[in-house]
């Protein structure tokens, strides 16, 4: 009689041992020897930490709940679900999207903007950098380099695509008059001030000073 609830009481505390343990297990980042040790979803057993870890892919949510990857336009409830499998790329309004000055590609890329002559694959990239360039298609909306739009040329000066039409030239001539102006008149105050002004006389002076000497 003894015996038998000795027996009975250590069945259940092994028991309940056994439960609390399979629920340690079943969070992320308990002990687990096996995949199904792990009870968090999308979870499975790091079998060399024996570590209970997200799925590839996935991301941890709270210690019960791994969230999977979401690529460009899929939906998504934190950042990392996005950047797990787009580099610059975050969650905004439940949707992953492409971090501001990024230009979306397909799916699974968020561009760089393209300075002109680089290598682009999206129109946006260029007008990001320069917004009088386009991307001019090498290959057919596969790839093509940024150059200045139609009418417009690299300007050396202004480091951007300016248009060629007179208007634009001659405010971009008048820049320059008084840009030109400008630099007159500061060179005009630099060196007419007294050290170009002084200098002869005090060459003068010693050379007189020599002859006064030589005499
Ligand atoms: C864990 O995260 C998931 C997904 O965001 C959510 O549904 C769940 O309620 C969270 N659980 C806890 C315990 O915070």
């Amino acid at each position: 009689m003894l015996s038998s609830s000795v027996l009975k009481v250590s069945v259940l505390t092994t028991l309940i041992w056994c439960l609390l343990s399979a629920a340690e297990a079943a969070l992320l980042g308990g002990n687990c020897k096996q995949n199904s040790d792990c009870n968090a979803k999308l979870s499975e057993c790091n079998v060399h930490h024996e570590i209970c870890t997200c799925k590839p892919y996935s991301v941890e949510a709270n210690s019960t709940t791994c969230l999977p990857g979401s690529l460009l336009g899929f939906s998504c409830e934190t950042d990392a679900q996005c950047r797990i499998k787009v580099p610059t790329s975050g969650c905004v309004n439940g949707v992953c999207a492409c971090g501001d000055g990024y230009v979306a590609y397909r799916r699974h890329t968020c561009l760089a903007p393209s300075k002109l002559g680089d290598v682009c694959f999206e129109n946006e990239q260029c007008t990001l950098a320069d917004k009088a360039s386009y991307c001019k298609f090498v290959v057919p909306k596969v790839f093509g380099r940024c150059q200045c739009q139609v009418g417009k040329e690299f300007s050396d000066i202004m480091h951007k695509c300016v248009g060629t039409n007179t208007r634009e030239l001659s405010s971009f001539f008048t820049l320059t008059l008084i840009t030109n102006a400008t630099a007159g008149i500061l060179f005009y105050f630099i060196f007419s001030d007294d050290d170009l002004v002084k200098r002869p006389y005090s060459v003068e002076k010693d050379k007189s000073d020599c002859k006064s000497h030589s005499i």
